[in-house]
């Protein structure tokens, strides 16, 4: 019978659906109330070790909507990282490891161009018993404006030196989480794992500005009349996650072989988290989709993938763990496989035999002739 449950850096976890860091995870609470749905692992929203520099606004979420349905298919947020204070957040992330000790709190973790800061959150936060760690790389807005988040991740040097530090503090298994606002996202992938981390996530959202009031003539989501680009998620991404992570999950094949890959990017059903352990990921993230469905959503998705694996056969996720990375290739290839295509099936249209059974009793004279040269 097909099973769900899976293994990733040592990690075992009943399911690769995880919560991917954001609103969904931002307390004890909610965190707790992930586990008791049944999600894999919960990541929690983005921790620092000075929470008093960050500070919100609101609105900070601007959503995109079809226009029949209005079905959410794009998100834009500004929101920062967590604006808790860190004390709590040790003592809550302790709290939830008597609560739950199966359960697997994975935690994200930012910090400044600062080696002395990242040892200290990676071995302060460790004690506390998580699973593991995530390292954000990736928030495109407001941070980088303090050279943190997407502003380390785009540059592979500084994103390698940081995770050599932090490979060097952490005990348990480590992944960085890889922005997608870079021209190859694949080069930041090979950065953070040639400096030793255990996985890469991906992607981050993408920088976007939703839109244009017709009437204010304001760019939206407007704070005071004002706003800044920020990130992309939900649906609409998830064609650009797909692509980005095919091209980490090369990556891993080719160079990394025993490095592991989360995937995250507009994820709403288990046919979707498919459709990423298809293109090599080994856990799937959801964040937007647990703010539009709620914790709940967990339990479709599990079915749905369930489903999957049974229509196919496949008895493990392993089975089916980057399956779909075989088709991809290069346009000159297309090119040449589509001319063959088109010979092999100009040569039937003929009546050419090409194998020895294609032979027919009524056409057999007419076969031999095109055959034959006088
Ligand atoms: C409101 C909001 C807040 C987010 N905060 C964080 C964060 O603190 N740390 C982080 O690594 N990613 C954060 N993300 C990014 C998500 O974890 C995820 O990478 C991205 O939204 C794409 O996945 P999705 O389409 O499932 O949301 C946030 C996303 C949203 C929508």
């Amino acid at each position: 019978m097909a099973t769900l449950a899976t293994t990733v850096n040592g990690i075992s976890l009943p399911n690769p659906f995880v919560i991917g860091s954001g609103p969904p995870g931002t307390n004890a609470n909610v965190i707790g109330k992930a586990l008791d749905e049944g999600w894999g692992a919960v990541i929690i929203k983005t921790i620092s070790l000075d929470s008093a520099k960050v500070v919100n606004v609101a609105p900070r979420y601007a959503r995109l909507r079809t226009e029949k349905s209005k079905e959410i298919i794009g998100w834009q947020n500004i929101e920062l990282i967590s604006d808790r204070p860190f004390n709590v957040w040790i003592d809550e992330l302790k709290q939830l490891k008597d609560k739950y000790p199966d359960g697997k709190v994975i935690a994200s973790i930012m910090e400044e161009y600062n080696k002395d800061a990242w040892t200290e959150i990676v071995e302060r936060v460790q004690a506390t018993g998580v699973a593991g760690f995530e390292l954000n790389f990736s928030c495109p807005h407001g941070l980088p404006e303090r050279k943190m988040g997407a502003a380390m991740g785009q540059d592979c040097n500084i994103m390698g030196e940081v995770c050599q530090w932090v490979m060097s503090a952490a005990k348990v298994p480590v992944w960085a989480k890889l922005t997608p606002n870079v021209t190859s996202i694949a080069e930041g992938a090979a950065a953070a794992l040639k400096a030793g981390c255990n996985g890469v996530s991906a992607i981050n959202t993408i920088l976007c500005v939703m839109g244009v009031d017709l009437e204010t003539l304001r760019p939206e989501p407007t704070v005071e009349g004002y706003t800044v680009p920020g990130g992309y998620s939900c649906i609409a991404v998830k064609p650009i996650a797909l692509r980005m992570v095919k091209d980490c999950a090369e990556v891993i094949r080719d160079k990394y072989p025993n490095r592991t890959l989360s995937a995250i990017g507009g994820v709403e059903t288990g046919n979707d988290a498919a459709e990423f352990i298809l293109l090599g990921a080994d856990t799937v993230q959801v964040c937007t989709g647990v703010m539009k469905m709620g914790y709940g959503c967990v339990r479709k998705m599990k079915d749905e993938l369930l489903g999957f694996m049974e229509r196919h056969k496949f008895e493990t996720i392993n089975q089916f763990k980057g399956h779909s990375l075989q088709y991809f290739t290069t346009h000159a290839d297309l090119v040449r496989r589509q001319s063959e295509a088109k010979a092999a099936a100009a040569a039937k249209v003929k009546g050419l035999v090409g194998k020895d059974g294609e032979w027919k009793g009524d056409e057999f004279v007419k076969q031999t002739e095109s055959l034959a040269r006088d």
